[in-house]
């Protein structure tokens, strides 16, 4: 994408050239001091070392060339040689009124996104929801920027739990057909489960294996006999996987949050005896201590990097088999130049492991493969937020919660009390979810942070629910106007403030960038609240729908209409929805 700054380097990497000097040097970016200047090119001084020239000499003749193109209102240097550049209001104006571009396509790079990662049975915690958030994010940000996206759940549905599931219920005995080692089949189409099942069996599955090691042991050898193929058990995971598959798409969907693909673990199975004999066949599994085993260190590594598991002692497969062997299935469908992983930044050495063996292995196809991992959410005791006292962390209770809290500050706030219950509850619900997610969001994904609702639904500050709040009051003096009939114009540049919300509504394409580069949603978080309290400052300083001058009066119609409409993408960006009023 290009935007304002991308069109001034272009013009400044031209002078550079045509100095006979790098082009690269010509990188124009906003100013560090927007007291001082709009944007800088500080290329002047590694220019002048290469040429063995002063620097304010060189920077006088790039200022020079400059100074002939019409967009420029202001060429000057400052200090050693740093060029600071401001752009006409005309320029400015015209190009703030231009329908925005959108992602290029036919040259789409294309990406898997690998996030949410809940295991079925087991509890959801915060790294799952935080993985959800980010990772929903990430992919509409890619998407946005043109790329090709496929994103995938990757459900954790191939490890002990499983064999944990299957032998508490072979003990309660509600479900004899599925051990019946002589029935033929079909088994019932009907799960013999529920969802509420399931979060009851597994606590208690875990709890029987961890007091009593014979259940540990039965659990482990129903996990193998589950991977090795028995009918039943086979059978019963179809069924857990439905009921949680169907369970979880509700939990997510009620976030916001959707995934082109429901593949897990299992569902890459048939690819790892085949994985297993490549490896093996060319010696880069080898066998130890009756284990199959891939050596991944390598020469310039500070800390000791294990070996990769690639199958256990006991037969079984490892999360890191399971991992190798969904690149192979992703390098086969989507054939990806890019594969990222929003998971917790705990598991960084397995995904280390898991690279390093894939590359070994030749097996990535043209993937870089990337984990972009993240700090723990923590409650008030500074552990792991949960919702319950030691207990399962369901999204619709953290989303429950969130929409009570929202509904107590909307009340406060006076917002919203008169309208009709259900959109009344509607909204709360957008704000709720607003200050979950901007919460989230606007912290350095590798920082942790403390959960307090309190604070996230806050009408004021760098909240969600204030930036729903500046949209909702565009759209409401928007509506005025269409209500007194006033048209929209393309918008003029005269005041500072005006001037200061249409660069930053112009910078957008490099916020957009910036956040892809860094796989960074807090980069869209801090442009989306600079754009409101510019927007603020606007509307503080200006009368919008002044009755005297019309066409002043349109033009300033119409800067409001792109700020809402920027104002709506970012934050659409960031999975956060506006209401229609508030
Ligand atoms: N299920 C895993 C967990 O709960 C997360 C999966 C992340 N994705 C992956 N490809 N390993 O920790």
């Amino acid at each position: 994408m290009t935007g304002l700054a991308a069109e001034l380097s272009a013009l400044a990497k031209a002078a550079f050239a045509a100095e006979g000097l790098p082009e690269a040097l010509g990188q124009v970016q906003a100013s560090d001091r927007p007291d001082l200047a709009q944007f800088q090119c500080n290329g002047a001084l590694p220019a002048a070392k290469l040429a063995k020239t002063n620097p304010r000499v060189l920077a006088e003749r790039i200022a020079a060339r400059l100074k002939a193109q019409a967009i420029f209102a202001r060429v000057e240097i400052a200090g050693p040689g740093f060029i600071n550049l401001d752009v006409t209001d005309g320029a400015l104006a015209e190009r703030v009124g231009r329908a925005p571009e959108t992602g290029a396509p036919g040259t789409a790079k294309t990406l898997v996104i690998d996030f949410g990662g809940p295991n079925i049975a087991k509890p959801m915690h915060v790294g799952h929801l935080r993985s959800a958030i980010i990772g929903d994010c990430l992919q509409r940000l890619f998407r946005a920027n043109g790329w090709q996206v496929t994103s995938d759940v990757h459900l954790g549905d191939w490890g002990l739990q499983m064999g944990q599931l299957i032998s508490e219920i072979e003990h309660r005995g509600t479900a004899p057909v599925y051990f019946d080692a002589a029935f033929k089949g079909p088994y019932p189409e009907q799960s013999p489960v529920t969802m509420e099942d399931l979060e009851d069996l597994y606590p208690a599955a875990s709890a029987a294996c961890k007091a009593d090691p014979a259940r540990l042991e039965e659990a482990r050898r129903a996990t193998a006999e589950l991977q090795a193929g028995r009918p039943g058990y086979r059978a019963l995971w179809r069924h857990f996987f439905a009921v949680s598959e169907r369970g979880l798409v509700r939990e997510y969907g009620s976030l916001g949050v959707t995934f082109d693909l429901w593949k897990g673990e299992a569902s890459v199975d048939p690819l790892i005896p085949p994985l297993i004999h490549d490896l093996t066949a060319r010696g880069l599994a080898v066998e130890s201590d009756g284990a199959l085993i891939v050596a991944v260190a390598e020469p310039g590594d500070k800390k000791e990097v294990p070996p990769l598991i690639l199958v256990k002692s006991d037969g079984a497969v490892n999360y890191a088999t399971t991992d190798l062997a969904t690149i192979v299935d992703r390098v086969a469908e989507q054939d990806p130049d890019l594969i990222l992983y929003i998971v917790d930044q705990r598991q960084h050495l397995h995904f280390e492991q898991v690279f390093r063996a894939a590359r070994k292995a030749g097996i990535n196809g043209k993937a870089v493969l990337e984990h972009d991992g993240f700090g723990t959410m923590n409650g008030t005791d500074g552990k792991p937020f949960k919702t319950r006292e030691g207990g399962v962390m369901k999204l619709y209770d953290l989303i429950a919660m969130a929409t009570a809290e929202a509904d107590k500050r909307l009340a406060e706030q006076g917002l919203a009390n008169e309208y009709p219950p259900e959109e009344r509850a509607d909204i709360a619900r957008k704000v709720g979810i607003a200050a979950l997610k901007f919460a989230d969001l606007s912290n350095y994904r590798l920082t942790d942070y403390v959960f307090d609702l309190e604070r996230f639904t806050r009408f004021e500050g760098k909240t969600g629910p204030y930036l729903q709040y500046a949209a909702v009051r565009i759209q409401s003096i928007l509506r005025k106007a269409r209500e007194e009939g006033y048209m929209a114009a393309a918008p003029v540049v005269r005041s500072a403030a005006e001037r200061a919300l249409v660069l930053q509504l112009l910078a957008l394409p490099e916020a957009m960038d910036a956040a892809e580069d860094k796989r960074a949603p807090n980069v869209l978080c801090e442009y989306v609240f600079e754009l409101a309290q510019k927007f603020s400052r606007f509307y503080a300083e200006h009368h919008i729908l002044s009755k005297s001058d019309a066409e002043l009066r349109a033009a300033r119609i119409g800067l409001c209409g792109i700020t809402l409409a920027t104002l709506t993408r970012v934050l659409g960006l960031l999975g956060i929805e506006i209401p229609a009023r508030m």
